[in-house]
Protein backbone atom coordinates (compact mmCIF):
# COMPACT_ATOMS: atom_id res chain seq x y z
CA UNK A 1 0.00 0.00 0.00
CA UNK A 2 1.38 3.52 -0.52
CA UNK A 3 1.32 5.58 2.40
CA UNK A 4 1.86 9.92 3.22
CA UNK A 5 2.75 10.31 6.68
CA UNK A 6 2.53 14.19 7.43
CA UNK A 7 4.67 15.50 10.22
CA UNK A 8 8.13 13.60 10.48
CA UNK A 9 8.54 13.90 14.49
CA UNK A 10 9.05 11.14 17.23
CA UNK A 11 5.53 9.52 15.72
CA UNK A 12 5.66 10.49 12.32
CA UNK A 13 9.08 8.82 11.94
CA UNK A 14 8.62 5.97 13.82
CA UNK A 15 5.19 5.16 12.37
CA UNK A 16 6.24 5.76 8.98
CA UNK A 17 9.23 3.22 9.47
CA UNK A 18 7.19 0.87 10.90
CA UNK A 19 4.87 0.96 7.71
CA UNK A 20 7.70 0.45 5.06
CA UNK A 21 8.86 -2.17 7.63
CA UNK A 22 5.68 -4.17 6.60
CA UNK A 23 6.50 -4.08 2.78
CA UNK A 24 4.42 -0.42 2.43
CA UNK A 25 5.57 2.37 0.27
CA UNK A 26 6.03 5.26 2.40
CA UNK A 27 6.72 9.04 2.05
CA UNK A 28 7.42 11.18 5.31
CA UNK A 29 6.42 14.78 4.96
CA UNK A 30 8.04 17.62 6.86
CA UNK A 31 8.38 21.20 6.48
CA UNK A 32 11.63 21.45 8.51
CA UNK A 33 14.27 21.39 5.54
CA UNK A 34 17.03 20.24 7.40
CA UNK A 35 15.06 17.50 8.91
CA UNK A 36 14.25 15.87 5.45
CA UNK A 37 17.91 16.37 3.98
CA UNK A 38 19.29 14.45 7.10
CA UNK A 39 16.69 11.69 6.51
CA UNK A 40 16.95 11.81 3.06
CA UNK A 41 20.60 11.30 3.42
CA UNK A 42 20.37 8.25 5.41
CA UNK A 43 20.58 10.49 8.91
CA UNK A 44 18.41 9.36 12.06
CA UNK A 45 16.89 12.76 13.77
CA UNK A 46 15.34 11.42 16.68
CA UNK A 47 17.59 8.92 19.61
CA UNK A 48 15.25 5.76 19.90
CA UNK A 49 16.41 2.14 20.13
CA UNK A 50 15.95 -0.22 17.29
CA UNK A 51 14.75 2.75 15.06
CA UNK A 52 18.00 3.09 12.81
CA UNK A 53 18.66 -0.34 11.91
CA UNK A 54 15.25 -0.93 10.57
CA UNK A 55 14.89 3.29 9.37
CA UNK A 56 18.04 1.90 7.23
CA UNK A 57 16.97 -1.12 6.12
CA UNK A 58 13.88 0.59 4.36
CA UNK A 59 15.48 3.60 3.03
CA UNK A 60 17.66 1.36 1.37
CA UNK A 61 15.33 -0.79 -0.15
CA UNK A 62 13.77 2.30 -1.63
CA UNK A 63 10.53 1.72 0.60
CA UNK A 64 11.13 4.63 2.67
CA UNK A 65 11.72 8.77 1.09
CA UNK A 66 11.17 11.95 2.66
CA UNK A 67 10.30 15.47 1.22
CA UNK A 68 8.98 18.38 2.12
CA UNK A 69 6.32 19.14 -0.58
CA UNK A 70 2.86 17.67 0.45
CA UNK A 71 1.38 17.36 -3.03
CA UNK A 72 4.63 15.28 -4.03
CA UNK A 73 4.02 13.11 -0.99
CA UNK A 74 0.84 12.10 -0.74
CA UNK A 75 0.43 11.65 -4.69
CA UNK A 76 -0.91 8.19 -4.99
CA UNK A 77 -0.80 7.11 -1.37
CA UNK A 78 -3.89 5.42 -0.13
CA UNK A 79 -3.83 6.83 3.41
CA UNK A 80 -2.51 10.02 4.62
CA UNK A 81 -1.33 9.85 8.14
CA UNK A 82 -1.22 13.31 9.84
CA UNK A 83 1.70 13.27 13.06
CA UNK A 84 1.54 16.45 13.43
CA UNK A 85 2.70 18.94 16.96
CA UNK A 86 -0.34 19.28 19.21
CA UNK A 87 1.04 21.85 21.33
CA UNK A 88 -0.90 23.35 24.51
CA UNK A 89 -2.34 27.09 23.50
CA UNK A 90 -2.49 29.79 25.70
CA UNK A 91 -4.91 28.33 27.89
CA UNK A 92 -4.01 25.34 28.06
CA UNK A 93 -6.28 23.56 25.03
CA UNK A 94 -4.55 21.67 22.04
CA UNK A 95 -3.94 23.80 19.52
CA UNK A 96 -4.78 22.46 16.07
CA UNK A 97 -3.59 25.19 13.83
CA UNK A 98 -0.53 22.40 12.28
CA UNK A 99 -3.97 19.91 11.84
CA UNK A 100 -5.71 22.07 10.46
CA UNK A 101 -3.46 23.88 8.54
CA UNK A 102 -2.87 20.82 6.89
CA UNK A 103 -6.22 19.91 6.14
CA UNK A 104 -6.96 22.91 4.75
CA UNK A 105 -3.53 22.37 2.32
CA UNK A 106 -4.84 19.10 1.47
CA UNK A 107 -8.36 20.55 0.43
CA UNK A 108 -6.19 22.31 -2.16
CA UNK A 109 -4.05 19.37 -3.48
CA UNK A 110 -6.38 16.69 -2.85
CA UNK A 111 -8.12 15.91 -6.81
CA UNK A 112 -11.23 13.70 -8.03
CA UNK A 113 -9.23 10.24 -8.95
CA UNK A 114 -8.16 7.88 -6.10
CA UNK A 115 -10.08 7.65 -2.60
CA UNK A 116 -7.92 8.50 0.04
CA UNK A 117 -8.03 7.46 3.99
CA UNK A 118 -6.49 10.48 6.10
CA UNK A 119 -5.87 9.38 9.51
CA UNK A 120 -5.51 11.76 12.31
CA UNK A 121 -2.39 10.00 14.71
CA UNK A 122 -2.21 13.17 16.11
CA UNK A 123 -3.36 13.67 19.60
CA UNK A 124 -6.58 15.40 19.29
CA UNK A 125 -9.65 16.76 21.60
CA UNK A 126 -13.00 15.52 20.91
CA UNK A 127 -14.38 16.80 17.29
CA UNK A 128 -11.54 17.12 15.36
CA UNK A 129 -12.18 14.74 12.43
CA UNK A 130 -15.10 16.47 11.99
CA UNK A 131 -12.93 19.84 11.84
CA UNK A 132 -10.35 18.06 10.05
CA UNK A 133 -13.46 16.97 7.19
CA UNK A 134 -15.14 20.39 7.21
CA UNK A 135 -11.63 22.12 6.43
CA UNK A 136 -10.95 19.86 3.61
CA UNK A 137 -14.20 20.89 1.95
CA UNK A 138 -14.08 23.89 2.41
CA UNK A 139 -10.29 24.57 1.31
CA UNK A 140 -11.72 22.96 -2.11
CA UNK A 141 -14.58 25.53 -2.21
CA UNK A 142 -16.73 22.48 -1.78
CA UNK A 143 -16.21 20.74 -4.71
CA UNK A 144 -14.27 17.44 -2.75
CA UNK A 145 -16.67 15.03 -1.14
CA UNK A 146 -16.40 13.12 1.94
CA UNK A 147 -17.62 9.28 2.03
CA UNK A 148 -17.72 6.01 0.56
CA UNK A 149 -18.33 7.98 -2.83
CA UNK A 150 -16.58 10.89 -2.70
CA UNK A 151 -12.76 11.40 -2.36
CA UNK A 152 -11.95 10.76 0.79
CA UNK A 153 -12.82 9.84 4.58
CA UNK A 154 -11.17 11.17 8.17
CA UNK A 155 -11.04 8.29 10.82
CA UNK A 156 -9.05 8.54 14.24
CA UNK A 157 -6.09 6.58 14.74
CA UNK A 158 -4.44 7.90 17.93
CA UNK A 159 -0.70 6.89 19.03
CA UNK A 160 -0.18 4.90 21.80
CA UNK A 161 3.98 4.60 21.45
CA UNK A 162 6.46 5.19 23.90
CA UNK A 163 9.14 7.05 23.49
CA UNK A 164 12.00 4.69 24.42
CA UNK A 165 10.22 1.40 23.26
CA UNK A 166 8.37 3.18 20.66
CA UNK A 167 9.83 0.60 18.13
CA UNK A 168 8.34 -2.37 19.99
CA UNK A 169 5.12 -0.52 20.68
CA UNK A 170 4.42 0.12 16.87
CA UNK A 171 5.49 -3.24 15.79
CA UNK A 172 3.45 -5.03 18.93
CA UNK A 173 1.10 -2.99 19.60
CA UNK A 174 -1.28 -3.78 22.72
CA UNK A 175 -4.34 -2.67 20.54
CA UNK A 176 -4.67 -0.32 17.54
CA UNK A 177 -8.31 1.48 18.06
CA UNK A 178 -9.84 3.03 15.06
CA UNK A 179 -12.33 5.39 14.63
CA UNK A 180 -14.69 5.59 12.09
CA UNK A 181 -17.85 5.94 10.85
CA UNK A 182 -17.11 4.29 7.16
CA UNK A 183 -17.07 0.42 6.64
CA UNK A 184 -14.88 1.18 3.31
CA UNK A 185 -12.68 3.54 5.56
CA UNK A 186 -12.26 0.55 7.96
CA UNK A 187 -11.63 -1.77 5.83
CA UNK A 188 -8.61 0.12 4.60
CA UNK A 189 -7.05 0.52 7.92
CA UNK A 190 -7.79 -2.92 8.88
CA UNK A 191 -5.78 -4.20 6.24
CA UNK A 192 -2.58 -1.70 6.76
CA UNK A 193 -2.64 -2.89 10.36
CA UNK A 194 -3.20 -6.37 9.54
CA UNK A 195 0.51 -7.78 10.19
CA UNK A 196 0.74 -5.73 13.43
CA UNK A 197 -2.00 -7.53 15.25
CA UNK A 198 -1.19 -11.30 14.24
CA UNK A 199 -0.48 -12.71 17.52
CA UNK A 200 -4.22 -11.68 18.38
CA UNK A 201 -3.59 -7.79 20.29
CA UNK A 202 -6.97 -6.23 18.96
CA UNK A 203 -8.06 -3.74 16.14
CA UNK A 204 -10.80 -2.16 18.26
CA UNK A 205 -13.23 -0.27 15.73
CA UNK A 206 -15.20 2.41 17.46
CA UNK A 207 -16.57 5.80 16.23
CA UNK A 208 -14.47 8.51 16.08
CA UNK A 209 -15.33 10.65 18.49
CA UNK A 210 -14.59 7.94 21.13
CA UNK A 211 -11.40 6.60 19.69
CA UNK A 212 -10.30 10.28 19.81
CA UNK A 213 -10.91 10.70 23.60
CA UNK A 214 -9.13 7.46 24.39
CA UNK A 215 -5.96 8.43 23.90
CA UNK A 216 -6.58 11.29 26.27
CA UNK A 217 -8.61 9.00 28.70
CA UNK A 218 -5.25 7.03 28.79
CA UNK A 219 -2.69 9.32 29.42
CA UNK A 220 -4.59 11.24 31.94
CA UNK A 221 -5.30 8.02 33.71
CA UNK A 222 -1.80 7.08 33.79
CA UNK A 223 -0.95 10.70 34.67
CA UNK A 224 -3.24 9.90 37.93
CA UNK A 225 -1.24 6.75 38.93
CA UNK A 226 1.57 8.54 38.93
CA UNK A 227 0.53 11.81 40.99
CA UNK A 228 -1.51 9.72 43.11
CA UNK A 229 1.76 7.31 44.01
CA UNK A 230 3.37 10.65 44.29
CA UNK A 231 0.78 11.75 47.17
CA UNK A 232 1.58 8.09 48.81
CA UNK A 233 5.23 9.20 48.55
CA UNK A 234 4.67 12.14 50.42
CA UNK A 235 2.57 10.38 53.58
CA UNK A 236 5.46 7.86 53.81
CA UNK A 237 7.73 10.87 54.44
CA UNK A 238 5.80 12.24 57.29
CA UNK A 239 4.45 8.41 58.87
CA UNK A 240 7.94 7.07 58.12
CA UNK A 241 6.56 4.37 56.36
CA UNK A 242 8.38 3.10 52.94
CA UNK A 243 6.95 3.76 49.54
CA UNK A 244 8.85 1.32 48.22
CA UNK A 245 7.00 -1.53 50.70
CA UNK A 246 3.73 -0.44 49.72
CA UNK A 247 4.40 0.24 45.93
CA UNK A 248 5.15 -3.69 46.10
CA UNK A 249 1.93 -4.31 48.67
CA UNK A 250 -0.57 -2.81 46.47
CA UNK A 251 0.59 -3.67 43.03
CA UNK A 252 0.67 -7.12 43.25
CA UNK A 253 -2.60 -6.93 43.82
CA UNK A 254 -3.81 -7.85 39.63
CA UNK A 255 -6.79 -4.86 39.87
CA UNK A 256 -4.13 -2.11 40.58
CA UNK A 257 -1.10 -3.68 38.18
CA UNK A 258 3.27 -3.30 38.79
CA UNK A 259 3.49 -0.60 36.65
CA UNK A 260 3.35 3.11 36.88
CA UNK A 261 3.65 3.20 40.58
CA UNK A 262 7.02 4.35 41.01
CA UNK A 263 7.16 7.68 42.89
CA UNK A 264 9.59 10.49 41.84
CA UNK A 265 9.95 14.16 40.68
CA UNK A 266 6.79 14.01 38.89
CA UNK A 267 5.75 13.12 34.92
CA UNK A 268 6.98 15.21 32.13
CA UNK A 269 7.33 14.99 28.33
CA UNK A 270 5.51 16.16 25.49
CA UNK A 271 2.16 13.89 26.02
CA UNK A 272 1.01 13.82 29.43
CA UNK A 273 1.60 17.19 30.65
CA UNK A 274 -0.08 18.70 27.61
CA UNK A 275 -3.29 16.12 27.35
CA UNK A 276 -3.73 16.07 30.87
CA UNK A 277 -4.10 20.18 30.40
CA UNK A 278 -6.12 19.58 27.14
CA UNK A 279 -8.13 17.17 28.87
CA UNK A 280 -9.51 19.53 31.95
CA UNK A 281 -9.74 22.24 29.45
CA UNK A 282 -12.11 19.79 26.65
CA UNK A 283 -13.76 19.07 29.88
CA UNK A 284 -14.13 23.00 31.10
CA UNK A 285 -15.99 23.52 27.81
CA UNK A 286 -18.48 21.63 27.89
CA UNK A 287 -19.51 22.40 31.52
CA UNK A 288 -18.52 19.37 33.13
CA UNK A 289 -15.64 20.27 36.20
CA UNK A 290 -12.73 17.16 35.91
CA UNK A 291 -11.66 17.93 39.37
CA UNK A 292 -9.47 14.76 39.73
CA UNK A 293 -7.42 15.92 36.73
CA UNK A 294 -6.59 19.19 38.13
CA UNK A 295 -5.55 17.71 41.38
CA UNK A 296 -3.29 15.43 39.05
CA UNK A 297 -1.80 18.72 37.55
CA UNK A 298 -1.15 20.42 40.39
CA UNK A 299 0.28 17.38 42.57
CA UNK A 300 2.73 16.81 39.66
CA UNK A 301 3.39 20.91 39.01
CA UNK A 302 4.74 20.78 42.86
CA UNK A 303 6.25 16.86 42.93
CA UNK A 304 8.85 18.31 40.14
CA UNK A 305 10.45 20.63 43.09
CA UNK A 306 10.04 18.14 45.79
CA UNK A 307 13.97 17.43 45.85
CA UNK A 308 14.35 21.47 46.60
CA UNK A 309 12.98 21.29 50.25
CA UNK A 310 15.40 18.53 51.24
CA UNK A 311 18.39 20.23 49.14
CA UNK A 312 17.61 23.84 51.05
CA UNK A 313 17.55 22.14 54.49
CA UNK A 314 21.13 20.18 53.93
CA UNK A 315 22.71 23.33 52.97
CA UNK A 316 21.08 25.11 55.02
CA UNK A 317 18.89 27.52 53.54
CA UNK A 318 21.78 28.97 51.56
CA UNK A 319 22.49 28.07 47.78
CA UNK A 320 24.50 30.86 47.08
CA UNK A 321 28.02 29.55 45.61
CA UNK A 322 27.04 26.11 46.12
CA UNK A 323 27.59 23.82 42.59
CA UNK A 324 25.85 20.31 42.05
CA UNK A 325 26.33 17.46 39.95
CA UNK A 326 22.79 16.50 38.19
CA UNK A 327 22.43 12.92 36.10
CA UNK A 328 19.44 13.09 33.58
CA UNK A 329 17.99 15.36 31.89
CA UNK A 330 15.90 13.63 29.19
CA UNK A 331 11.99 13.20 30.83
CA UNK A 332 12.96 9.77 30.83
CA UNK A 333 15.23 7.09 29.96
CA UNK A 334 15.57 5.60 26.50
CA UNK A 335 14.68 8.96 24.89
CA UNK A 336 17.04 12.00 24.46
CA UNK A 337 13.45 13.98 24.64
CA UNK A 338 13.77 16.94 26.78
CA UNK A 339 9.86 18.57 26.75
CA UNK A 340 8.53 18.81 30.33
CA UNK A 341 11.52 17.49 31.40
CA UNK A 342 11.55 17.66 35.61
CA UNK A 343 15.31 18.02 35.01
CA UNK A 344 14.73 21.67 33.71
CA UNK A 345 12.53 22.67 36.64
CA UNK A 346 15.09 21.55 39.06
CA UNK A 347 18.26 23.68 37.17
CA UNK A 348 16.15 26.48 36.99
CA UNK A 349 15.45 26.21 40.76
CA UNK A 350 18.95 25.67 41.22
CA UNK A 351 20.36 28.64 39.09
CA UNK A 352 18.24 30.48 40.44
CA UNK A 353 18.72 30.28 43.89
CA UNK A 354 22.63 30.96 43.10
CA UNK A 355 23.97 27.41 42.53
CA UNK A 356 25.79 26.16 39.46
CA UNK A 357 24.77 22.74 38.06
CA UNK A 358 27.18 20.63 36.03
CA UNK A 359 25.21 18.18 33.89
CA UNK A 360 25.40 14.82 31.91
CA UNK A 361 22.26 12.85 30.48
CA UNK A 362 23.53 9.88 27.74
CA UNK A 363 21.77 11.03 25.07
CA UNK A 364 19.72 14.30 25.58
CA UNK A 365 23.22 16.91 25.50
CA UNK A 366 22.71 18.39 22.28
CA UNK A 367 18.61 18.91 23.02
CA UNK A 368 19.70 20.63 26.23
CA UNK A 369 22.48 22.21 25.09
CA UNK A 370 19.93 24.14 22.13
CA UNK A 371 17.39 24.89 24.42
CA UNK A 372 19.48 26.31 27.70
CA UNK A 373 22.92 26.86 26.01
CA UNK A 374 25.79 28.08 29.23
CA UNK A 375 23.01 28.35 31.52
CA UNK A 376 24.62 25.26 33.39
CA UNK A 377 27.96 23.76 32.15
CA UNK A 378 28.23 19.94 30.63
CA UNK A 379 30.31 16.75 31.48
CA UNK A 380 31.22 14.01 28.63
CA UNK A 381 30.19 11.20 31.39
CA UNK A 382 28.41 10.68 34.82
CA UNK A 383 31.62 10.96 36.66
CA UNK A 384 32.85 14.06 34.76
CA UNK A 385 29.91 15.92 36.02
CA UNK A 386 30.64 15.30 39.61
CA UNK A 387 34.02 17.00 40.10
CA UNK A 388 33.79 19.46 43.12
CA UNK A 389 30.59 19.48 42.98
CA UNK A 390 28.61 19.95 46.38
CA UNK A 391 26.45 16.91 46.43
CA UNK A 392 24.77 15.08 43.19
CA UNK A 393 21.34 15.06 41.66
CA UNK A 394 19.70 12.41 39.94
CA UNK A 395 16.81 13.44 38.09
CA UNK A 396 16.21 10.37 35.23
CA UNK A 397 16.49 6.62 35.74
CA UNK A 398 18.85 5.62 33.20
CA UNK A 399 20.06 2.53 33.24
CA UNK A 400 23.71 3.26 33.34
CA UNK A 401 23.31 4.87 36.87
CA UNK A 402 22.12 2.26 38.48
CA UNK A 403 25.20 0.77 39.75
CA UNK A 404 27.62 2.93 39.45
CA UNK A 405 31.04 3.20 40.71
CA UNK A 406 30.80 4.40 44.19
CA UNK A 407 34.56 4.92 44.77
CA UNK A 408 34.91 7.34 41.98
CA UNK A 409 31.89 9.12 43.41
CA UNK A 410 33.28 9.87 46.49
CA UNK A 411 36.59 10.65 45.49
CA UNK A 412 34.86 13.54 42.67
CA UNK A 413 32.33 14.63 45.23
CA UNK A 414 32.86 17.04 47.75
CA UNK A 415 30.56 15.70 49.85
CA UNK A 416 28.93 12.20 50.02
CA UNK A 417 25.51 13.83 49.17
CA UNK A 418 22.79 12.39 46.77
CA UNK A 419 19.42 13.71 46.21
CA UNK A 420 18.04 10.98 44.04
CA UNK A 421 14.54 11.94 42.67
CA UNK A 422 13.92 8.55 41.15
CA UNK A 423 14.92 6.17 43.92
CA UNK A 424 17.78 4.70 42.29
CA UNK A 425 19.73 2.89 45.36
CA UNK A 426 18.59 1.04 48.63
CA UNK A 427 18.36 3.59 51.37
CA UNK A 428 19.88 1.06 53.77
CA UNK A 429 23.01 0.44 51.87
CA UNK A 430 23.17 3.95 50.94
CA UNK A 431 23.60 4.82 55.27
CA UNK A 432 26.10 2.06 55.57
CA UNK A 433 28.02 3.43 52.63
CA UNK A 434 28.36 6.82 54.53
CA UNK A 435 26.10 8.55 52.62
CA UNK A 436 23.38 11.45 53.49
CA UNK A 437 20.83 9.74 50.92
CA UNK A 438 17.49 11.78 50.19
CA UNK A 439 15.32 10.36 47.91
CA UNK A 440 11.51 10.05 47.92
CA UNK A 441 8.75 8.67 50.19
CA UNK A 442 11.18 6.33 51.98
N1 LIG B 1 5.95 11.66 21.22
C1 LIG B 1 5.18 10.70 21.70
O1 LIG B 1 5.60 9.84 22.49
C2 LIG B 1 3.73 10.61 21.26
C3 LIG B 1 3.03 9.42 21.50
C4 LIG B 1 1.71 9.34 21.08
C5 LIG B 1 1.11 10.43 20.48
N2 LIG B 1 1.80 11.58 20.29
C6 LIG B 1 1.12 12.70 19.61
O2 LIG B 1 1.54 12.70 18.24
C7 LIG B 1 1.61 14.06 17.74
C8 LIG B 1 3.00 14.33 17.22
O3 LIG B 1 3.90 14.23 18.29
P1 LIG B 1 5.48 14.11 18.09
O4 LIG B 1 6.06 13.87 19.43
O5 LIG B 1 5.77 13.18 16.98
O6 LIG B 1 5.79 15.62 17.63
P2 LIG B 1 7.15 16.16 16.99
O7 LIG B 1 7.21 17.60 17.38
O8 LIG B 1 8.28 15.26 17.36
O9 LIG B 1 6.92 16.03 15.42
C9 LIG B 1 6.04 16.80 14.68
C10 LIG B 1 6.65 17.09 13.32
O10 LIG B 1 5.70 17.77 12.51
C11 LIG B 1 6.40 18.68 11.69
N3 LIG B 1 5.48 19.67 11.13
C12 LIG B 1 4.94 20.77 11.73
N4 LIG B 1 4.13 21.39 10.86
C13 LIG B 1 4.15 20.70 9.71
C14 LIG B 1 3.53 20.86 8.45
N5 LIG B 1 2.69 21.87 8.21
N6 LIG B 1 3.77 19.95 7.48
C15 LIG B 1 4.63 18.93 7.71
N7 LIG B 1 5.24 18.71 8.88
C16 LIG B 1 5.02 19.60 9.87
C17 LIG B 1 7.46 19.24 12.60
O11 LIG B 1 8.52 19.84 11.86
C18 LIG B 1 7.89 17.97 13.36
O12 LIG B 1 8.96 17.32 12.71
C19 LIG B 1 1.17 14.94 18.90
O13 LIG B 1 -0.19 15.19 18.82
C20 LIG B 1 1.47 14.08 20.13
O14 LIG B 1 0.66 14.42 21.22
C21 LIG B 1 3.11 11.70 20.65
Amino acid sequence: MKIAVVGTGYVGLVSGTCFAETGNQVTCIDIDINKVNKLSNGEITIYEPGLEKIFLRNTKEGRLKFTTSLEEGIKDAKIIFLALPTPPGADGSADLKYVLGVAKQLGTILKDGDYKVIVDKSTVPVGTADKVRKAIIEASNNTLVCGDDGQFEVVSNPEFLREGVAVDDFMKPDRVVIGANSEKAKKVMGDLYAPFVRQGNPIIFMDEKSAELTKYAANSFLATKISFMNEIAQLCERLDANVDMVRKGIGSDDRIGKRFLFPGIGYGGSCFPKDVQALIMSSDEVGYDFKILKAVEDVNEKQKLHLMPKINKYFKGDLQGKHFALWGLAFKPNTDDIREAPALYVIDALTAAGATVTAFDPEAMSNIKNQIGDKINYASNQYEALQNADALIIATEWNEFRTPEFDKIESALKNKTIFDGRNLFDVEEMKEKGYHYASIGR
